[in-house]
């Protein structure tokens, strides 16, 4: 048995015992600190434990001795000793192999020996120590503790959508509002890789264990991440994650056959092509031994893929699966694909219908390592839209369900959007796939269909700035998925509380109001951005701020129709694109009337008249002006209540949602009138309440 014994520790020690017996023990200046020049997030307290003892001797053991030897104030908590099970003497053996934690759980339990953090194997010791830091920066009580925790999710995952390559993309970050790129700059890999190892430590804090650096959309320079003239520097960033439990992945350009080898073709039923990957691939794993695998973005938006040659996207996915699978590798297959080439004069071609239309009749013909990756909802994260049907569709094909926690259409970190309390809805929401009870939270893990491979991925919302997500308060949507997709039983409160008191401390006025904001904001945003799910309408392309008929008359299949009668898309399978039957019943009938459709969801469902009288008991117009002159006052209550903590927490944390906060009521603004003006100018209805309108 190794064990790692500091110096610091004996002085900390040393320092506790001449101190009273308070909670915290402020000792040592944090010099690490001073010299950052970013956030340290939620992982800025320097509460650790003054006595530990670290088993084992592996990489991710050396993280978590670095991670306790930093801290350098003190809760006053009996000896810590964290260990793996193999390396628990015979007696701590009997103790701890009855409670049942897989390769990723931990146990946190108070004995009369000592406090033990136990995992099955390091990882689960790394989660639990982070676990345990989190507990002892709330000031949270651990005698007589016992908890155990296993991860609702095996594959927990971030995507990046970072660029290298030249020009226009140049370590920028698409859909990204918080700077550049963490990892890619000047056409290359970053030289300083500090700031990964300071992301691959806030990741191993909330659970994560998947990431894929570059962008889905794979321009020339990021496709050569596969090969010998980059990977010697992946191979670092994969060194760097893998210290912290977290494994890589890369998106990969469909065409590389031709793009890198020069060959004529990339059909994927061709021997050559499937050969070059077999090569291309063993290649990676010379350097990354545990390199995860692809993330790829195929026959979407123009992008290359097996529709070229003919072939099947299972055609397309299994010739990679096979390629990885001597590796353990997987092979992320993106269902973001639909026609972009719309004609808005076509009423039937429907791009919430695509995914499924697409993936279903090739159910059960994807290799076990392809996994199926589906966005939340069948169009584009959108303030709200339905589940996927196809979440539970496929009965026979790994799924992994997608979110997006960088905000491309929620106000871009500059309006405040915490978005738990959207994800919790859907997690909860039941398909009815296999009866009642067949939520998505289920269909994502696996669980549902007993399918290994499951879990949750989303698009990160990480850049370059100095507090990594430009809005301070978008952190907490980082934190937040992690921690839901861990335990999905966590409520938003409880995340937010966390959150709040990791980053303020625990001032009870602090954690009342920032946490009431951050639970009333997406119901904000929703209020005055485009009303009752009917999507879109933001500025094309950039998508940020309100233009109603900005996409009315393109090509990208998001379409409102309103005209002087009404508003919305007929989805029904009576009159309009048959979506509404992708679901099982009841949900397909519920969808399909429109008296039993749910008003959140109405306009995405239904083409509805401004008279028409909503489950509420207001008319769709009414609805629409109330909402918007009610989300501007929302903004503007957000307004006050986080002036009223001025002075109670961090300026620079103040200033910087402060500041926002003035854009987002602006915003709103904007939103509320053009929205009500347009509204009001097609219906000639006006408001009950005889408001301002244009
Ligand atoms: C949206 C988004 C794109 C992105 C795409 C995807 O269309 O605007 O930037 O590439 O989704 O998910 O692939």
């Amino acid at each position: 048995m190794i064990k790692f014994i500091n110096n610091r520790r004996k002085l900390c020690l040393y320092t506790r015992q001449i101190l009273s017996s308070c909670d915290i023990l402020p000792v040592l200046k944090n010099e690490e600190v001073s010299s950052m020049t970013y956030d340290l997030c939620w992982l800025a307290s320097k509460v650790g434990v003054p006595d530990f003892e670290v088993r084992g001797m592996t990489p991710i053991i050396e993280m978590i001795n670095e991670e306790l030897n930093q801290k350098t104030e003190f809760a006053s908590v009996k000896k810590v000793i964290f260990s793996s099970l193999e390396h628990l003497t015979h007696v701590e053996k009997s103790i701890f192999e009855s409670f049942e934690i897989n390769d990723e759980g931990y146990v946190i339990k108070d004995t009369d020996e000592a406090l033990y953090v136990i995992g099955a194997k390091d990882k689960g010791v790394l989660y639990g120590m982070f676990h345990l830091l989190r507990l002892l920066a709330q000031t949270i009580k651990l005698v007589g503790i016992e908890m155990v925790e296993n991860p609702y999710n095996g594959i927990r995952m971030l995507n990046h959508w970072d660029n290298m390559d030249e020009k226009d993309f140049m370590g920028s970050v698409e859909r990204g509002y918080a700077g550049n790129s963490i990892f890619f700059e000047n056409c290359a890999i970053v030289k300083d890789k500090s700031r990964i190892k300071a992301y691959a430590r806030l990741l191993a804090s909330i659970g994560i264990n998947s990431v894929s650096i570059n962008n889905v959309n794979v321009h020339a320079l990021e496709s050569k991440l596969i090969t010998k003239e980059l990977l010697p520097e992946v191979a670092e960033i994969a060194g760097i994650f893998r210290d912290y439990g977290v494994k890589l992945f890369l998106s990969i350009n469909y065409a590389s056959p031709i793009t890198l080898a020069g060959m004529e073709t990339s059909d994927p039923l061709e021997e050559d092509v499937r050969t070059w990957w077999k090569k291309q691939l063993a290649e990676v794993y010379d350097f990354i031994p545990d390199f995860g695998g692809v993330v790829v973005k195929a026959d979407s938006e123009g992008r290359p893929g097996p529709f070229t040659y003919g072939r099947t996207h299972a055609d397309g996915a299994n010739m990679l699966a096979e390629a990885l699978a001597p590796y353990g590798g997987i092979v992320f297959w993106r269902c973001f694909v639909y026609n972009h080439q719309q004609d808005w004069r076509d009423r039937k071609t429907d791009r919430a219908r695509a995914a499924y239309d697409h993936f279903m009749p090739l159910d059960g013909m994807f290799l076990d390592n392809v996994v199926l990756q589906i966005k939340n909802g069948p169009i584009d994260f959108q303030v709200r839209e339905p589940l996927s049907p196809l979440l539970g569709g496929m009965t026979e094909t790994n799924q992994i369900l997608e979110f997006q926690v960088t905000q491309e259409y929620l106000g871009h970190s500059k309006d405040v959007c915490f978005l738990i309390p959207q994800w919790k809805e859907y997690l909860n929401f039941d398909t009815y796939a296999q009866g009642k009870g067949s939520t998505i939270d289920k269909i994502a893990n696996g669980s549902l269909y007993s399918r290994q491979n499951g879990g949750i991925v989303a698009v990160a919302n990480i850049g370059n700035d100095a507090n990594w997500t430009g809005h301070k308060l978008a952190q907490a949507n980082l934190y937040g998925y992690g921690r839901l997709i861990w335990n999905p039983s966590l409520t938003a409160e409880e995340i937010a509380t966390e959150w709040v008191k990791l980053m303020f401390g625990d001032d009870a006025k602090v954690l009342e109001l920032v946490k009431s904001i951050l639970l009333d904001s997406w119901p904000a945003y929703e209020k005055y951005t485009a009303p009752l799910s009917v999507g879109f309408m933001v500025q094309p392309h950039l998508h940020y701020g309100v233009n109603i008929d900005g996409y009315e008359y393109s090509k990208w299949g998001t379409y409102h129709f309103a005209d002087c009668h009404g508003v919305g898309v007929d989805r029904t399978t009576a009159t309009g694109t048959g979506y509404s039957y992708q679901y099982f019943e009841p949900n397909a009938m519920r969808y399909e009337n429109i008296t039993t459709c749910p008003d959140e969801l109405l306009l995405f469902f239904h083409y509805a008249c401004y008279t028409h009288v909503l489950q509420s008991g207001k008319t769709v117009i009414q609805h629409i002006y109330d909402t918007h002159f009610e989300g501007v006052c929302d903004v503007k209550d957000f307004i006050k209540r986080w002036d009223a903590l001025e002075g109670l927490i961090d300026l620079e944390s103040f200033t910087n949602v402060q500041e926002r906060l003035k854009q987002q009521l602006a915003n709103a603004k904007e939103w509320r009138d053009q929205i009500n003006t347009y509204f009001y100018r097609k219906s000639g209805i006006p408001d009950a309440h005889g408001r301002t309108i244009y």
